[in-house]
């Protein structure tokens, strides 16, 4: 499958060139949740790459965040996030990107994530590896959670939803170096591919913003599945990535919550 990543490649960054044209600007914004909106940029680039997918892969579905499903018989499908990280974007907040991933049934199989502004283009195909502008990434060597330096995210549901990751996050931040809430799933996990972070969770997921990513996680020689462990994230809604000697660690702060162990004073 990496024969589609120039194609991906080349279609994020026509996107990306769209978003940035939107970049630190005030937006017409719709509101799609008390705290969920979207912006005339997320329609354009969506729009962009949703007819240049089509075009190139007639074959293959699509799911895009802001349009929904465009079906077709194949096996394929792409999951497009136009921009993820949406928050940010709209306050001028320079943390955003646009995220390609390809499945075959569940399983991510390629993937670009773009971050236009700082020009970085992350990639991976199965099987193949993960890339940072053509440069082979990998994940970080910390072993020790209490060392750790970890990312998650809230979904827009925080205020209704008891499974908000409040709880969650407290206790990470009690038993590792730190927990950053950046606002962009994609960037989460391309960083963690990268070695930036040691790791990123999160619940109330959506394919768009995780399946490129974790493939990135995985071919950078570290590890996605579900909170639970579940190697088959996606359907799940939740996520975990890490370098691979963390995951243990996270699942068990997951599971156990207050009663997990602290790290030593
Ligand atoms: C959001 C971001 C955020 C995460 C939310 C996502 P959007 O995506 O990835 O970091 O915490 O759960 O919905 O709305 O900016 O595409
Ligand atoms: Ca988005």
């Amino acid at each position: 499958m990496s024969d589609v990543l120039p194609i991906a490649e080349a279609v994020a960054r026509r996107a990306g060139a769209i978003v940035m044209e939107g970049f630190g600007r005030v937006h017409r914004v719709r509101q799609k949740g008390a705290i969920d909106f979207v912006t005339e940029f997320d329609h354009r680039s969506e729009e962009v790459i949703v007819s240049a997918l089509q075009k190139e892969f007639p074959d293959h579905a699509i799911l895009a965040e802001e349009t929904g499903l465009h079906p077709r018989t194949g096996e394929y499908q792409w999951v497009v996030d136009p921009i993820d990280g949406t928050t940010n974007f709209a306050h001028g907040l320079p943390l955003f990107a646009i995220c390609l991933g390809l499945l075959r049934g569940n399983v991510p199989v390629a993937g670009v994530i773009y971050d236009p502004l700082h020009e970085e283009m992350y990639c991976a195909a199965l099987g193949r590896g993960a890339t940072l502008n053509g440069r082979p990434i990998r994940v970080s060597s910390q072993a020790d959670l209490g060392q750790a330096f970890l990312a998650t995210g809230f979904a827009y549901d925080i205020r209704t939803n008891p499974r908000n990751n409040l709880a969650q996050f407290a206790q990470f931040q009690l038993r590792t170096q730190g927990v950053r809430r950046l606002g962009s799933a994609a960037i989460d996990c391309a960083w963690t591919a990268l070695g930036r972070l040691d790791g990123y969770w999160e619940f109330g997921i959506e394919p768009w913003d995780v399946a490129a990513g974790g493939l990135l996680v995985r071919e950078a020689g570290g590890r996605a599945t579900s909170t639970d462990g579940d190697e088959d994230f996606l359907p799940t809604g939740t996520i975990v990535v890490s370098n691979g000697l963390l995951h243990e660690q996270i699942l068990r702060v997951l599971r156990e919550g207050d009663t997990a162990p602290l790290p030593e004073q």
